[in-house]
């Protein structure tokens, strides 16, 4: 462990951190046109609160964004990162650098040996000390976060040796040969970061992995069985805010007591309405009578008309569910309108503003 003043474990303030907040978040469409993905709220907070705050509180305050895709929200709503107890900094590629381009594209802010590198759109329950122990102790040049999942065929995955040593980079296959794949956070020694080409666009899981690799440097995986969810698609998404409401991940940035359901102040939730399966009711949302409102998130604003059921769905902000509505896993994007008596299910995406009349509609998508 990293010796801290009184013995172990310390702060990690001789490391810094780097988050990828640039992407555009195609999956999470139509959600993502009007915020970047870690803009989302996500348990009542823009989902980056909730990293920001495992960053905080491992020890480390200096943490650099390096934003494209509608970088100025952050900086809108985290500012300094002083109301956090953090040093913020942010850097804006004019164009998507992706995920090595972007982290090189900040270097001349870093200045520890040692940086953290997270993906903006993992949740995790990663102990962040553990896995700056074993970057040191190996004395790698990089150390990935792996996680083991059950089906390894939807990624590309990430073998170690015998002292977990990572051995390769394999793209995805129907037989995959272990079942690790990169978690999307990772522990760079700073001159790697530095070699990084810069003013172009470089992937790290397709050139800077694979380039180290065959170029003899040592790169260590750190494999951790604890929470780990990659919320980049709905279904995801909606998962990963009601674990964080149920407490299923704790988290410092959550506003309020983990339970079945998180309603923010100015939500009205009709007495016989049920909400529950670690459901979000933004501010001045709306749960009418009879509803039942189970695993979902409302939006600021929203309203769920009478007897409607919405299941594992994701409501924008001020958009209108009519009565007698059926959602499950469906996407409504802000200020859309679901008429009564609509039925929309398995992944369904209404984009922002678009009316569905009443009538019963019944409509189904697999695009999850
Ligand atoms: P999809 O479009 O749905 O695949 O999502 P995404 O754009 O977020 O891509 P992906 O999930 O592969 O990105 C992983 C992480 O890297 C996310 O936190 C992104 O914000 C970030 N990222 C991806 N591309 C870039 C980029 O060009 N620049 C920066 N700064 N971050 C990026």
């Amino acid at each position: 462990m990293t010796a801290g003043p009184d013995g172990p474990p310390g702060p990690l303030r001789d490391a810094e951190a780097v988050v990828l907040v640039g992407g555009q978040g195609v999956r999470l469409r139509p959600l993502t046109l009007s915020a970047p993905k870690p803009m989302l709220p996500t348990a009542g907070v823009p989902f980056l609160s909730h990293l920001l705050a495992r960053i905080r509180a491992a020890g480390i305050e200096h943490v650099v964004l390096g934003t494209s895709y509608k970088a100025e929200v952050f900086a809108e709503h985290f500012g300094d990162g002083s109301a956090f107890g953090l040093e913020l900094e942010y850097v804006v590629e004019d164009e998507p650098l992706d995920t090595a381009g972007a982290i090189r594209n900040v270097s001349h802010l870093l200045r520890e040996r040692d940086v953290l590198v997270f993906n903006g759109d993992i949740l995790s329950g990663l102990d962040l000390r553990s896995l700056v122990d074993t970057h040191r102790s190996s004395a790698a040049e990089v150390t990935l976060h792996l996680v083991k999942v059950d089906d390894p065929r939807q990624f590309g995955c990430v073998p170690t040796d015998a002292d977990g040593r990572v051995t390769a980079f394999l793209e995805k296959t129907e037989d995959p040969p272990v079942d690790q794949i990169n978690a999307g956070c990772y522990v760079f020694r700073r001159p790697v970061i530095e070699d990084i080409p810069a003013g172009r666009r470089v992937s790290v899981e397709r050139e800077t992995f694979p380039g180290l690799l065959a170029d003899g440097k040592r790169l260590q995986g750190h494999v951790d069985s604890s929470y780990w969810l990659d919320m980049g698609t709905p279904a995801a998404y909606v998962r990963g805010s009601a674990d964080l409401v149920r407490g299923e991940l704790p988290s410092a940035a959550l506003p309020g007591r983990p339970g079945e359901a998180l309603v923010l102040p100015g939500a009205r939730v009709a007495e016989d309405a049920v909400v529950d399966g670690g459901s979000t009711v933004g501010a001045d949302a709306v749960v009418a009578a009879g509803a039942q409102v189970t695993g979902s998130m409302l939006f600021d604003g929203a309203h769920v008309g009478a007897g409607s059921e919405v299941r594992g769905c994701v409501i924008g902000a001020g958009a209108r569910v009519g009565s007698g509505v059926t959602l499950r896993g469906a996407v409504i994007g802000d200020g859309a309108v679901v008429g009564d008596g609509c039925e929309l299910l398995d992944g369904a995406r209404v984009w922002p503003s678009v009316e569905i009349p009443a009538g019963g509609v019944r409509f189904s998508a697999d695009r999850r």
